[in-house]
């Protein structure tokens, strides 16, 4: 199971990279305005730190916008695959991206309607938003469920399923029991994956029967 860095924190990505968990990293206009940084700066930056896709988005919104950015990012490093928001331009763009070698990810994803259409256009990667869901008491696992499926039944489908959106370590334990190949996930979640109680109070009585020796 693939973990990407939800972040444009180089720091964040350097902590989970020192961990093994930085197998991509994704970034949105959000988390660039957030790191504070020049866009081609941060995304070169993040692609040298890891080896696999750093998910860059354009904000074009017609077919032209979003094939004239892409191109632009894919140049960045080869490692850059263009993000773009599920629409009808954003599917034609991916089937126009596809076919000169660039490789995108569809986002936004809500429904297995979009996850489908994703597959057909060429999207290397789709990324589902599960937490989002949540957020509307809609059991965003369900989508994946669905998806997982769906995407069984043909094997030669290739996109990944990246899940994203992701708020707790039941996201992530939930995506791998359906078999997704991977998830987007902000640092503070790796770090929730790693407490449990009982292993801290576990360390605790273990110190304080050694300093009883
Ligand atoms: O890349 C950001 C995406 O994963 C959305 O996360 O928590 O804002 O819904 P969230």
């Amino acid at each position: 199971m693939k973990f990407f860095v939800d972040s444009a924190d180089v720091n964040d990505i350097k902590a989970a990279k020192a961990l093994g968990l930085a197998d991509g990293v994704t970034t949105n206009p959000t988390l660039i305005r957030r790191s504070g940084r020049d866009f081609k700066e941060a995304i070169q930056e993040i692609a040298e730190l890891v080896s696999g896709p750093v998910l860059a988005e354009p904000v074009g919104e017609t077919t032209e916008g979003i094939l004239k950015e892409g191109r632009i990012l894919a140049g960045w490093a080869p490692n850059v695959y263009v993000k773009i928001p599920l629409t009808k331009a954003g599917l034609e763009a991916v089937h126009v991206l596809r076919q000169e070698g660039i490789k995108s990810a569809l986002t936004l994803i809500f429904s297995p309607a979009q996850a489908l259409l994703a597959a057909k256009a060429g999207a290397s990667i789709i990324c589902p938003f599960v937490g989002r869901l949540d957020d509307i008491a809609q059991p965003g696992m369900d989508l994946i469920s669905d998806i997982a499926h769906i995407y069984s039944q043909y094997p030669d489908i290739e996109t990944e399923v990246i899940v994203a959106s992701v708020r707790t370590s039941n996201h992530v334990v939930e995506a791998a029991e359906y078999g997704a190949d991977g998830v987007t996930l902000p640092f503070k979640v790796i770090t929730q994956m790693m407490k449990h109680p009982l292993t801290d109070s576990g360390i605790e009585q273990f110190l304080a029967d050694w300093n009883k020796v």
